[in-house]
C-alpha cells in the first residue's frame, strides 16, 4: 500500500454552458427548492432537536429560508464527547491505511458526486461565488483529505532511531489520549472540515462545533463523511453555544486538544479557560489555532504597477475581503501610486455585485449582519475625515442582503484606524509613501500590527526582494513575491501565521498532524 505523492484537484471553470455550470446550477435550483431539516451528527445519527429553531438564509437573499437547525443543549455537548470517547479504542486500532482510505474517498466522492452540491451549499450558505466556491469547498478539500494522508504515510514512515544489537527501538505514532474539539470558521468550507478531519486521519475522535454561518454546508460535509465510511462518532457535529460548549469541554479529564480557526480575541479567552483548568487534565491539551490578520501589500518603486494593482483588487475584494488572507492595508511608492490607482478604480467599475445565481457577480454579500454592521462602521468612521479619502465603494445596503461595496481609502496617517484594525470585509487602506521612504515603509509594515499572517512584497531588484524578505522576517507565516497574499494551495504553500494570527501549525502539512500524534518510544531488548 503507498500513497503517492497526490496532483492538487483541478479547478473547473464553470464556463457558460459547460456541464459543471449545468450541474451546478441544478444542485442550485435543488437546494433552493426546499427548506432543508439541519441535523447535528452525534454517534453518526442525525439529531433533530435542541433548545432553539434557528432558520439559515443566504446572507444575499435574507428573504429566503434555507433551511433550519437546532441550537444545542449542554446535555449534546456530553453526549457528543460520549460518543467520541466510545469510538475512540477501534478508529485508533484501525490501520492508518484504513483511516486514509476513508479520507482519499471522500476526496474522490466530494470531486465527484458530491462537487456540485457541495458548491452549491457553499455559494448559498456562505454568499461565495462559483469559483471561490471551486476553490474552497472543492480544489482545497480534496486537497486536505489526498495531501495529509500523503503526509500521514510519510510521518508514520519515519523511523529515525538507531537499534545497535541486542536493542529493538520503535517510535509508535498513537493519537492523542482523550478527545479533540475543533472550533471552525465560516469563511472556508475547507477549513471547517480540515480542523476535525487532520486529528481524525491521526486516529482521534472529535467534537466539532462549527460556526453557525457555515452550518449548511456542515452538514454536506458530515454527509460526505459518512458516505466515505467514516464510523459512527469519529467526527460529532454540534451546533450548541461556544461559551456553553468551552465550559464543559474544558473541565473534561479527556480533553486532548483544540483545533481552531477564529477571531484572535476568542482563541485567547480559550487558551486562559484550558490554562485555568489544567489540572484537570490527563494530558496537556494540544492548542493549534489560526486567528486574525491585518495582511499587506508594500511595492517598492521598481515593481510592475499592472501587477501591483490586480494584487490590490484580487487579494483585497475575493469573497469579500473575508479571507483570513485577505490584503487589508497597502503600503505603495509616490511614484507609482497614479498608475495603480487608475488601473485599480477601472477594474473596480467593472465588477458587478449581486447574488451568487448570477454566475457574473464578483462581489456577494458578506457573512451576516453583525458583520455587515461592523465593517458599514468603519467605513463610515473614515467618511469626512481629514487625511483620508474614499476613492471607491463606501456604499452599503442590507435591505435585501448584506452588500458592501468593495471600498478603498486612501488615508495620509499610516496609523489611521483602518490601516490597524481588522476589518474582514472588502475594504483596502492605501497609504501612499514618498519613494525615498522605502525603508520606513518596510518598518511601518512590520510594526503597525500585532498579526503575521499573510504579506506580499512587490519588486524586480533581488537586492530588494531579499532586504524585504529579511525585514519582514516575522511580518508573515505565508510571505509572497510578487503576488497576492490570498490562495494558499495545500501541497504548494502549508498556510499560517503567528504573532497575533496562530500558532503557525501550518495548515495542509505533516506538521499540522504531527501536532495529533503523541509518540512512544518502545525499546525491547532481545
Ligand atoms: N488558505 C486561504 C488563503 O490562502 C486562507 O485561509 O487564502
Amino acid at each position: 500500500y503507498h500513497i503517492a505523492v497526490p496532483a492538487n484537484e483541478p479547478v473547473l471553470s464553470y464556463a457558460p454552458n459547460s456541464p459543471e455550470r449545468k450541474s451546478l446550477q441544478a444542485a442550485l435550483h435543488a437546494a433552493k427548492s426546499h427548506v432543508a431539516e439541519l441535523p447535528a451528527y452525534i454517534d453518526g445519527k442525525a439529531v433533530f432537536a435542541g433548545q432553539e429553531k434557528v432558520s439559515v438564509h443566504p446572507p444575499h437573499e435574507i428573504a429566503h429560508t434555507l433551511g433550519h437547525f437546532y441550537r444545542g443543549t449542554a446535555g449534546q455537548v456530553h453526549e457528543a464527547i460520549a460518543a467520541a470517547l466510545r469510538a475512540k479504542a477501534s478508529w485508533a486500532a484501525t490501520p492508518w491505511q484504513e483511516r486514509a482510505a476513508v479520507f482519499l474517498r471522500a476526496a474522490d466522492l466530494l470531486a465527484g458526486p458530491f462537487r456540485a452540491r457541495m458548491n452549491a451549499a457553499t455559494m448559498l450558505g456562505q454568499s461565495k461565488n462559483a469559483y471561490q466556491a471551486e476553490i474552497d469547498a472543492v480544489a482545497e478539500l480534496c486537497d486536505f483529505f489526498r495531501f495529509n494522508a500523503y503526509f500521514l504515510q510519510e510521518i508514520y514512515r519515519e523511523q529515525p532511531l538507531h537499534s545497535p544489537s541486542p536493542t529493538w527501538n520503535k517510535l509508535e505514532y498513537r493519537p492523542l489520549e482523550g478527545f479533540v474539539l475543533a472550533i471552525t470558521p465560516f469563511n472556508f468550507t475547507s477549513i471547517a472540515a480540515n480542523l476535525p478531519a487532520a486529528p481524525a486521519l491521526c486516529g482521534n475522535t472529535v467534537v466539532w462545533k462549527p460556526a453557525e454561518t457555515q452550518i449548511y454546508s456542515a452538514v454536506v460535509i458530515m454527509e460526505l463523511f459518512a458516505a466515505a465510511g467514516l464510523p459512527p462518532g469519529v467526527i460529532n457535529l454540534i451546533y450548541t453555544d461556544g461559551p456553553v460548549v468551552g465550559d464543559i469541554v474544558f473541565k473534561h479529564r479527556d480533553f486532548a486538544g483544540l483545533h481552531f480557526t477564529g477571531s484572535t480575541g476568542v482563541f485567547r479567552h480559550l487558551w486562559k479557560e484550558i490554562g485555568a483548568n489544567i489540572e484537570k487534565y490527563r494530558s496537556y491539551p494540544r492548542i493549534v489555532g489560526e486567528t486574525g490578520g491585518k495582511d499587506f501589500i508594500i511595492a517598492h518603486p521598481d515593481a510592475d504597477a499592472e501587477q501591483v494593482a490586480v494584487a490590490c483588487l484580487r487579494g483585497a475584494f475575493e469573497y469579500q475581503g473575508q479571507k483570513c488572507s485577505a490584503a487589508s492595508r497597502a503600503y505603495l511608492p509616490a511614484s507609482l501610486w497614479p498608475t495603480i490607482r487608475e488601473r485599480l478604480l477601472a477594474d473596480l467599475a467593472t465588477l458587478k455585485m449581486g447574488t451568487v445565481e448570477d454566475f457574473s457577480n464578483f462581489i456577494n454579500a458578506v457573512i451576516d449582519e453583525r458583520a455587515f454592521d461592523k465593517i458599514a462602521a468603519y467605513i463610515d468612521g473614515e467618511k469626512g475625515k481629514a487625511g483620508r479619502e474614499i476613492i471607491a465603494g463606501g456604499g452599503h445596503d442590507k435591505s435585501k442582503g448584506y452588500f458592501i461595496e468593495p471600498t478603498v481609502i486612501l488615508t495620509e496617517d499610516p496609523h489611521s484606524t483602518t490601516m490597524e484594525e481588522e476589518i474582514f470585509g472588502p475594504v483596502l487602506t492605501v497609504y501612499v509613501y514618498p519613494d525615498a521612504d522605502w525603508e520606513k515603509a518596510l518598518e511601518l509594515v512590520d510594526t503597525t500590527s500585532p498579526y503575521a499572517l499573510t504579506g506580499a512584497v512587490f519588486a524586480t531588484d533581488r537586492n530588494v526582494i531579499d532586504q524585504a524578505t529579511r525585514a519582514l522576517a516575522n511580518a508573515a507565516g505565508n510571505f509572497y513575491v510578487n503576488d497576492k497574499p490570498t490562495g494558499a494551495v495545500v501541497g504548494q504553500q502549508p498556510f499560517g501565521g503567528a504573532r497575533g494570527s496562530g500558532t503557525n501549525d501550518k495548515a495542509g502539512s505533516a506538521l499540522n498532524l504531527t501536532r495529533w500524534i503523541s509518540p512512544r518510544l518502545i525499546k525491547e531488548n532481545f
